[in-house]
């Protein structure tokens, strides 16, 4: 099937493209999420064509007030999006030309849609950028809240998802502070990075008109132009790196998400999720399932597929721009939506959860959690070379599993049959509140410590 050629390009044609051409080629499907920004471009640029004397400030005038219009129908959801204009930038150009006549064909003086489709994309991605980091933001506040509340809790601490030593919930709160802290990091670093801007390399070798590159990154809030035009038009790893930081924060919630699943089930009872974040079950009536955090989980699954699909596009092309590249786009679009959404829901499932704290201290109880505790007395008091102690405290435990009974439930005889040496000072580090308490090496577990931390990471949030 063949029509007339395409409005903006078809010059040289003679025929339309095939139906299946135009469905392969057209980006507008998708590319139509980012027309704020192709808008906030070209109001730029030709703000820029005026102050240089490129275009006449009447052209421009004419221009700024034709692209106003084109947003507000946008907006208003009555633009009339087409497929045959490929995409955002030709529909937005079609539609200015429609309102404001033959000056609209001035804007693109000086520029092309490989420049124009790179502002367009960094600017979309910034803007990921900048929610991303109030989200993380949000997280950390959510955790720094529940570790307010149980800086002293006991609960078991895992190595081997076996009973390790007893920790406290403020401390395993805090790790993940630590953890979304870095990812924060990466975010801010990513945007001091991807802030510089391709407009003005043209299609890729810049242009001989006499304009502005740094008038318009000022007005589009970069702080510099890009300083290779072919690199400018060529490269998209500004998303890459979007998409690598979201897949580690993902994961990262991941772990956690994994965690609350394990916390919440019948056989823990570590926590409880609150009603807004649970679901029950059509059939089984106690049933109350964790699926926000068991979607949390899964959703590392598309971010990080995002990035390999893009690292696959963008890994063989040669420089500069190739049709490639449009399709850089959707799955960057659906992964920060979901790392969005997913940070929204973890701050609210970890605000909204409240935590056991007898089931907790129980489990931190059993499994000889103190064991390295006693280690450490035949250790201080005793003098007995760490190995030898490792060996004493294994017997007791032995002998405590024989007993079917804890630590500190062993009589002091009992103990001394195994070293002679032992004392009733012993039982001051066989609980869980001392073992606790105790740890306040730099990083420790100690809820004293915790406080400090907690105290520093809210400076951090606040300041
Ligand atoms: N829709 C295109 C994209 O998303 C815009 C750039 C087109 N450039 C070109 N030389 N055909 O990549």
């Amino acid at each position: 099937m063949t029509k007339t050629s395409n409005q903006m390009w078809g010059g040289r044609f003679q025929a339309g493209n095939d139906a299946i051409m135009e469905a392969i080629n057209a980006s507008i499907g998708f590319d139509q999420r980012m027309a704020a920004q192709d808008i906030q471009g070209s109001r730029a640029h030709a703000a820029m064509l005026a102050a240089t004397g490129i275009l006449t400030d009447t052209d421009a005038e004419t221009i700024r007030e034709g692209l106003l219009t084109v947003l507000s129908e946008i907006e208003a959801g009555t633009f009339p999006f087409s497929t045959a204009l490929e995409d955002i930038h030709m529909n937005v150009e079609a539609r200015l030309t429609d309102l404001i006549g033959p000056v609209a064909g001035r804007l693109h003086t000086a520029r092309s849609r490989n420049d124009q489709v790179a502002v367009d994309f960094r600017l979309w991605t910034r803007d990921q950028v900048d929610a991303s980091i109030e989200g993380i933001q949000q997280v950390m506040r959510a955790f720094i809240g529940q570790a307010e509340q149980g800086a002293d809790w006991v609960m078991p601490g895992f190595t081997h998802l076996q009973t390790a030593q007893p920790v406290t919930w403020g401390h395993h709160m805090m790790a993940y502070v630590e953890m979304l802290g870095r990812d924060l990091s990466r975010f801010r670093d990513a945007r001091a990075r991807m802030n510089e801007s391709p407009l003005g390399a043209a299609a890729l070798a810049g242009t001989p008109y006499p304009i502005d590159r740094h008038m318009t990154a000022e007005a589009l809030g970069f702080d510099r132009p890009m300083a290779n035009s072919l690199d400018a038009v060529a490269d998209r790893d500004f998303a890459l790196e979007f998409l690598s930081n979201a897949s580690i924060c993902a994961m990262h919630l991941s772990r956690l998400s994994e965690e609350l699943v394990i916390w919440s089930s019948a056989q823990f009872r570590f926590v409880k999720m609150s009603d807004r974040w649970s679901t029950g079950s059509s059939i089984m009536p106690q049933k109350r399932n964790p699926d926000a955090a068991e979607l949390l989980r899964a959703k590392i699954g598309r971010i990080f597929g995002a990035h390999t699909a893009l690292m696959m596009v963008m890994k063989g092309l040669p420089l500069t721009y190739s049709k490639d590249m449009q399709e850089d786009k959707e799955q960057v679009f659906d992964a920060a939506d979901n790392f969005l959404l997913s940070l929204a829901a973890m701050s609210g499932m970890v605000a909204d959860m409240s935590a056991n704290t007898e089931a907790l201290r129980a489990s931190a109880a059993s499994g000889f959690s103190t064991a390295t505790d006693l280690a450490d007395w035949l250790v201080r008091t005793l003098n007995l070379p760490f190995r030898e102690a490792h060996h004493v405290t294994g017997a007791l435990v032995a002998m405590a599993e024989a007993q079917d009974c804890d630590l500190p439930d062993l009589s002091l005889a009992d103990m001394q049959a195994v070293n002679a040496d032992i004392t009733d000072d012993v039982f001051n580090v066989l609980t869980v509140e001392a073992s606790v308490a105790s740890r306040t090496s730099y990083g420790g577990t100690a809820p004293d410590n915790v406080r400090v931390q907690i105290a520093r990471w809210t400076a951090e949030l606040d300041g």
